[in-house]
């Protein structure tokens, strides 16, 4: 029988022994498998497919098991060439015929997957494939859902190949997760972001068995000309904002003054549902007592005296308020686990937020049943110590305490140290955080060369990392931050610098980086990434839409206020158009809208996230001017009627922390899908998108 795996599968030959012959690396890395023979039996997905649930199992868990393969249906149809395929069916047993190929998705309680510290998981799996069926088995829903990615991921890949086949070789696949905490934390309380761009980001992450999206939803900008210093009163402008928006009449209403900047009970709960439905549970973040201007702004008899984003946890309406902010959000949230931030308080108030913490942790178990994370913080008490019941999140030496000695003490850790895990939107001061990831930092450079993993801690010094059988370390959390607000990034340049972030490190929070020997190896990471980047479905973050030889569209004639079918154009793309403003109101009005992005008639200003980007040039008015806008995911230009001197790029300045003006390149998706409107007046024509910058 014909084999169809092609191309990496030729690569993978080379590198490693029968074991990965046939089922190609994907990401994460499964465990292990066991094929049956070198018979070269295969599965074959076909139109015909059936994907059956057990009905014994389909309502089993919320997403039930039917709610995950009816997402999984959905995957497999969007990644692979096949027509559309039967709608998912339920079944007693594995209704497989020959010529009939089945996917059959079932629970037995009984089968036991276990982390790498020995503790039980549900989010282990099994597939056992003959020639005419897929068998998954699980002992929970979860389980099931992440060996579904494996068939989805398994299938674009072969797709890919160019292949005219999808096939899958007869045999075992057994894997299970390292960590039970595999997360991405957004800062989205510095800058705001709608839910459907962050239900985008949580399906994106899924894909990689990403389980967790912490949301770090209210903060405020820092910058020490607006806080500090006698009488300074500049606090009340610097910008803070608080993400949850309290229902109507409710007492905590002054919180969020910025509706248009937060979500609604509802937005939430419907992106709540859908990462829920792709494996990912939102993990809350209401950081208190520090990064809490946004309640001074709001109630300034609480703030500390000379720190103004500080709560002075001494008075006495202090802790009430915090606790009727939680009363109001618990009932909103679906996770066992919230975090309370609790980070970079002040070390000389170590009992008073020591103390805090503790009241939290039992105030909010015994409100909702849901336990408590902080983020590591040094506070140096001789008297008090914080619960065991409260997970640490590190993330920073030596400010926050080492995390061997929490883990040794008793504390649940999680891993999110700066050094190897953190990133900032566009920028750093002093460029202490790379873009993405630092692959090299990733894959080698951690003590011992094999790379990182959530038990490593430090890249110099391997005291301060432990063993991955550490039943207190519960895995790690990747996070990106927006320390310079709404201004520094579009929202989808926040997803460039996460895409391959995300994908390498759901590699290493499922895998590791020393025990097994499937585990991906930097080069079989690089071939497959982009593939898998193309195909992971469900959104669509890269824009990417439907062209001919390159041409999204070209329109020829004059149009103010027509509408295309395109909402976006990821870049990179060349827009180019003429553009004639009446005299009425030069000024007024847009050239183009889309959903990510507007154009200005004014000074060429791009708009995203309600901010303004002027390139500075002023249409003449009465005479056509060609304008080509030329895009990458990096920067954003314009040249004026083909004339190269005028080439220019919309940039953005950011304060780094009142130290530095930095000056950044801003990419723009294209505004694509409305022409002129907002009391534009004049016309607009030969308008074209093209591929490529
Ligand atoms: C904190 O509040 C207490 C009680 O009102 C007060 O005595 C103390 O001076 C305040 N401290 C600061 C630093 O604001
Ligand atoms: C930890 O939580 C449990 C309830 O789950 C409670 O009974 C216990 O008192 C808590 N311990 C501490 C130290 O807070
Ligand atoms: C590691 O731990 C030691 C203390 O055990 C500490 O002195 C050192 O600075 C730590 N830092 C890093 C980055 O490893
Ligand atoms: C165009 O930009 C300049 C500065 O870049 C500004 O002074 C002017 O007000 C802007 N004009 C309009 C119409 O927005
Ligand atoms: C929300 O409204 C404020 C005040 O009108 C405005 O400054 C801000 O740009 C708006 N935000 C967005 C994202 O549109
Ligand atoms: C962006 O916002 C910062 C404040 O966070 C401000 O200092 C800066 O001038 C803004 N830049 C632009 C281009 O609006
Ligand atoms: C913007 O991008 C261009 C092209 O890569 C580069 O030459 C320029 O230095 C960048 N500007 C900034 C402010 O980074």
């Amino acid at each position: 029988m014909h084999i169809a795996f092609t191309l990496l599968v030729g690569a993978l030959c080379l590198a490693t022994d029968v074991l990965g012959a046939s089922l190609q690396p994907q990401i994460p890395s499964v465990a292990s498998v066991s094929l049956s023979s070198a018979s070269g039996d295969v599965f074959q997905l076909s139109e015909l497919v059936r994907i059956v649930v057990d009905s014994k199992s389909a309502a089993k868990g919320s997403p039930s098991l039917l709610d995950f393969a009816k997402v999984f249906r959905n995957d497999l149809n969007s990644v692979t060439f096949l027509k559309t395929i039967l709608p998912v069916e339920t079944s007693s047993h594995n209704i497989a015929l020959p010529n009939l190929p089945t996917i059959f998705l079932t629970i037995d309680p009984k089968k036991q997957f276990k982390l790498f510290n020995g503790k039980p998981t549900d989010e282990g799996y099994e597939l056992t494939t003959s020639r005419n069926s897929i068998v998954v088995t699980a002992s929970a829903p979860i389980g099931v859902w992440w060996g579904t990615r494996t068939i989805v991921q398994q299938a674009a890949l072969a797709a890919a190949s160019g292949s005219k086949k999808i096939t899958f070789p007869v045999g075992k696949v057994t894997d299970a997760p390292g960590w039970e905490v595999r997360g991405f934390m957004l800062d989205v309380g510095r800058h705001w972001f709608e839910t459907d761009f962050l239900t985008e980001l949580c399906v994106y992450a899924s894909f990689f068995k990403i389980n967790e999206f912490h949301l770090h939803a209210s903060d405020n900008l820092w910058n020490p000309d607006f806080l500090y210093g006698e009488g300074n009163e500049g606090w009340k402008n610097l910008y803070a904002a608080f993400r949850f928006q309290p229902g109507h009449g409710s007492p905590i209403s002054g919180l969020v003054p910025r509706k248009n900047e937060s979500w609604t009970q509802n937005d939430f709960r419907s992106m709540q549902t859908t990462c829920a439905q792709h494996g990912v549970t939102l993990v809350p973040e209401i950081d208190t007592p520090g990064h809490s201007l946004v309640i001074n702004q709001w109630k300034p008899q609480l703030m500390e005296r000379g720190a103004p984003d500080h709560l002075n946890l001494s008075v006495p309406e202090t802790i009430p308020t915090i606790k009727s902010i939680w009363d109001e959000f618990l009932p909103w949230f679906t996770s066992s686990e919230v975090s309370i931030g609790a980070d970079e308080y002040d070390a000389k108030l170590a009992d008073d937020y020591i103390g805090f913490v503790n009241e939290m942790s039992s105030y909010i178990h015994q409100k909702s049943g849901k336990s408590i994370r902080v983020w590591g913080t040094n506070e140096p008490s001789t008297t008090l110590s914080i619960s065991k019941n409260v997970t640490i999140q590190h993330w920073d030496f030596p400010a926050d305490d080492i995390p061997t000695r929490l883990m040794d003490a008793g504390y649940q850790v999680i891993n999110s140290e700066q050094a190897f895990l953190y990133l900032d939107g566009k920028t750093s001061l002093d460029n202490q955080f790379p873009q993405e990831l630092n692959q090299d930092l990733i894959w080698s450079g951690a003590p011992g060369g094999k790379g990182w993993a959530p038990n490593i801690f430090s890249p110099t010094d391997p005291s301060n990392n432990t063993n991955i059988r550490n039943p207190n370390l519960r895995g790690s959390i990747m996070a990106l931050w927006n320390d310079w607000g709404n201004n520094a990034t579009t929202r989808l340049e926040i997803y460039y610098q996460l895409s391959r972030s995300l994908a390498v490190f759901g590699e290493k929070a499922w895998s590791g980086s020393e025990v097994r020997d499937t585990a991906l190896t930097r080069a079989q990471f690089d071939a497959v990434y982009p593939v898998l980047n193309a195909a992971a479905p469900g959104q669509n973050l890269n824009r990417v839409v439907p062209s001919r030889n390159g041409v999204v569209y070209n329109f020829n004639l004059g149009f103010n206020g027509q509408t295309t079918h395109v909402d976006s154009v990821g870049p990179p793309y060349t827009m180019t158009f003429s553009v004639i403003p009446s005299s009425r109101s030069p000024s007024q009005g847009l050239l183009f809208s889309g959903i990510d992005s507007k154009l200005h008639v004014a000074n060429l200003t791009f708009e995203a996230t309600g901010k303004l980007y002027p390139l500075g040039y002023t249409l003449p008015l009465g005479k056509w001017t060609k304008v080509a806008i030329h895009a990458t995911r990096e920067y954003t230009y314009a040249v004026i009627n083909d004339d190269a001197s005028t080439k220019r790029f919309w940039t953005t300045t950011m304060d780094l922390w009142g130290s530095e003006m930095a000056v950044g390149n801003m990419s723009f998706a294209a505004p694509s899908k409305t022409f002129g409107g907002d009391g534009f007046s004049g016309s607009i024509k030969d308008i074209s998108i093209v591929l490529g910058a």
